[in-house]
């Protein structure tokens, strides 16, 4: 194990890739989207890599513009447990929404992943941005930003204490003494909140690594406190060195403030490269994508994240910065204020902004040689601004191939990321504690 701080590298798998027209790609696998041996043998190619985790995104809707591109779902958790059975140290993150789940069955879903998995588990905590989910769930409308972190809070408590609801040495399983579970260490949680009433115990004892690794991927501040009180990982958009470097210190100072050290929240921004043997070759490659986009799609991506339709407008026009309403900013709130600086940096035409959005929705897009990339991924590792990184490949498969042979054999000369796994869980990976159950020292038990 090295003592040097070291990156941490997940693989964020969107079906054909993060490049919206990934699909229209000459090296897209087309009849093999559905096939879970794909993303099975994509997972062994990231472990043999000695990544952290593989990570997929949710959002309990169809997307409304699925006509342009692939915007289908497996359930992540089905889809993990399922590449579970064929991995043995990397990671597994699923997105799950504290919006439109009830606790104590994502508590179960949860925990039996990080049981099969032998402790692997991360739970990317969400409260969806996508208001076309609320008609799925039998609501009028979908929640207001504020209203969804304040179930969040509460969630994060209830399920919490239904994780911790068996202590560690709780189940004893003993046919000669005949005790299979030590009752009096197993808790009733009688949780009673505003929004949730759930009594527990669990009915699973506890899993290998207590708690799966709590992820999460806010940004307005709402979505910061949440992250800098609970989230041990963070996913996060920038596209600046500057804005990364302000968020990372903004988080681990409210931290802080919650008590909680610094070293315990990995913040991974994402970053999705166009690797060439040359500048040019690379920067060839990323038009090429851009040169496959849809307007149709990109124009529907760009009004979920800023609420204005621009159809019908010349995309070779300069965007119209003055018909921006603050106001708008109901879904995203972070990746609307994300647009509106690229917008004022770089004053763009309409397909100008939406090719910079379409490499992979307003995360870091870079082209280069694979020291160009490392170089970079460097400079944000030393300068506070990322522990590590999501790797969001333009195109799947060979977008990840690309980077995981010819950037990180690059970045494990120079001492930034690990040769060989040295332990078998996420939250070893990550380095991160073990939760103790919070009822470790309780009184009340079950019986
Ligand atoms: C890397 C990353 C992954 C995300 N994955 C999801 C997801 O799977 N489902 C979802 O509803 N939102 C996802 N989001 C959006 C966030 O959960 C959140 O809604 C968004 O960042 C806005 O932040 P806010 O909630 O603080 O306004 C993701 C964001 C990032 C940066």
């Amino acid at each position: 194990m090295s003592d040097r701080r070291q990156l941490a590298l997940n693989l964020f798998i969107y079906p054909g890739g993060h490049h919206e027209a990934a699909w229209r790609y000459k090296g897209y696998p087309a009849d093999r989207i559905l096939d879970v041996s794909f993303y099975q043998e994509l997972t062994q190619r990231a472990e043999t890599h000695k990544f952290d985790a593989i990570f997929f995104a949710d959002g309990p809707a169809l997307a409304d513009n699925v006509r342009y591109a692939q915007r289908f779902r497996f359930e992540p958790i089905t889809w993990l447990a399922a590449i579970a059975a064929v991995t043995k140290r990397i990671g597994l993150i699923a997105t799950a929404s504290t919006t439109y789940t009830e606790p104590y069955n994502l508590a179960r879903l949860f925990a039996s992943l990080d049981h099969l998995s032998q402790g692997r588990a991360g739970w990317n905590i969400v409260t969806t941005s996508t208001p076309q989910a609320a008609q799925n769930f039998g609501l009028p409308e979908h929640p207001p930003h504020h209203e969804r972190y304040e179930r969040a809070r509460e969630y994060l408590d209830v399920i919490t204490k239904l994780w911790d609801s068996w202590e560690d040495d709780a189940l004893v399983n003993d046919p000669v003494s005949g005790v299979f579970a030590d009752t009096s260490k197993i808790h009733a949680i009688d949780h009673v909140s505003k929004q949730l009433r759930v009594r527990g115990p669990l009915n699973i004892s506890r899993s290998p690594q207590g708690r799966p690794v709590y992820v999460q991927a806010g940004s307005s501040d709402d979505g910061r406190s949440f992250a800098a009180r609970f989230a041990e990982a963070i996913f996060t958009a920038h596209q600046t060195l500057d804005s990364a470097q302000e968020f990372y210190a903004d988080i681990k100072r409210q931290a802080g403030s919650f008590g909680r050290s610094p070293d315990q929240i990995k913040i991974l921004p994402g970053i999705s490269p166009f690797i060439g043997s040359t500048q040019a070759e690379a920067d060839r490659l990323q038009e090429e994508f851009n040169d496959l986009i849809q307007p149709e799609y990109s124009l529907t991506q760009l009004r979920q994240m800023i609420g204005l339709d621009l159809s019908g407008f010349d995309l070779d026009a300069p965007f119209p910065r003055h018909l921006i309403d603050a106001g708008s900013a109901r879904g995203v709130a972070s990746r609307f204020k994300l647009v509106v600086d690229i917008v004022d940096r770089e004053k763009p035409t309409i397909r100008q902004l939406v090719q910079r959005l379409a490499g992979a929705r307003g995360h870091w897009v870079i082209a280069g040689t694979p020291g160009r990339i490392a170089d970079n991924i460097q400079t944000w590792f030393e300068n506070g601004a990322a522990d590590g990184f999501n790797v969001m490949p333009p195109w799947l498969p060979g977008g990840f191939d690309i980077f995981a042979e010819e950037v990180v054999p690059i970045l494990r000369k120079r001492g930034l990321f690990r040769n060989d796994y040295t332990g078998k869980m996420l939250r070893e990976h990550y380095g991160l504690n073990r939760p103790a159950s919070v009822f470790s020292h309780a009184p009340q038990a079950i019986a």
